[in-house]
């Protein structure tokens, strides 16, 4: 039986063994899919478990998508661009570390049938999943990247990979188009502490739950569109699914529903 695990700290909100488990039924596959949460020694030997075949792939989320990355023989051109790893796998006797959010992210704005080329965006926060984001938006021919983190020196290391985006002050009013939020803000009961009071813009909140962050509701509150992060977790794990299965797994509203219960 072919193992895999999705591995970070904490773990326990991730939904990504439900899905992949749904998928592994529904396509009759001999395998499984389970969380584990690691310490830092724990990702290291984890890695020696794929190296010996013992594990098939593994997903790397929070706070690990870097820290990985020292444990590989070899990264796809998205995880050196971005120094994030979401995906591991082997591949001609070589550990492989890839980033499939980039796609995941790409293919939840097309789904929301939203045009980024030409669009001014800011993104808020400056953690693991940031520069996925950049790449995807840089991909998709946005016209202006502008960032903000609580942690100024955060972004302006991320200026130091994607040197084109333009660092701001925490609560900097910015003109947009459309505005991210890669922050963990919302996750729990917290509030973004920043004026965000447009009209007819696009919010998009990479949390998926509550599927309504308090950034999301003001939102729409106040007349602007808004999507949370489900389809890119989605699409992120069918990407995943896709390379190491090699089977595509569909996409369809009996897995939305058991997403968002
Ligand atoms: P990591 O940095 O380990 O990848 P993350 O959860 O991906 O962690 O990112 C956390 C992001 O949420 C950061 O941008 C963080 O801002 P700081 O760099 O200033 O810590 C942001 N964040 C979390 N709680 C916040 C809060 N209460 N106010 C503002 N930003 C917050």
């Amino acid at each position: 039986m072919k193992k895999f695990f999705v591995i970070g700290n904490p773990i326990q909100h991730s939904l990504s063994p439900e899905l992949h488990s749904f998928w592994i039924n529904e396509n009759k596959i001999n395998a499984s899919y389970e969380k584990k949460l690691l310490d830092k020694e724990g990702v290291k030997e984890i890695i020696k478990d794929v190296k010996n075949n013992l594990i098939e792939g593994l997903n790397v989320t929070v706070p690990y998508k870097n820290l990985v990355i020292q444990y590989l023989d070899e990264l796809t051109p998205e995880a050196e661009r971005t120094q994030s790893v979401n995906t591991v796998y082997m591949k001609d006797k070589k550990i492989v570390g890839h980033n499939t959010d980039i796609a995941g992210f790409e293919l939840a704005i097309r789904y929301a049938k939203y045009d980024v080329s030409g669009k001014k965006v800011l993104i808020i926060g400056a953690g693991g999943v940031t520069p996925s984001i950049i790449h995807a938006l840089l991909k998709m021919n946005c016209n202006e990247i502008f960032i903000m983190n609580r942690t100024k020196e955060k972004a302006e290391e991320i200026k130091k990979i994607f040197t084109q985006i333009q660092v701001k002050n925490w609560g900097e009013k910015v003109d947009f188009d459309l505005i991210i939020n890669t922050t963990s803000i919302g996750l729990k009961n917290d509030k973004l502490n920043l004026d965000l009071n447009v009209t007819n813009k696009m919010f998009f909140d990479l949390i998926y739950n509550p599927i309504k962050t308090p950034f999301l509701y003001n939102a729409e509150k106040n007349g602007n569109r808004i999507e949370n992060g489900l389809m890119m977790f989605v699409y992120q794990a069918h990407q995943s699914f896709v390379i190491w299965n090699k089977v595509i797994p569909k996409i369809d509203d009996k897995i939305i529903k058991m997403l968002c219960r």
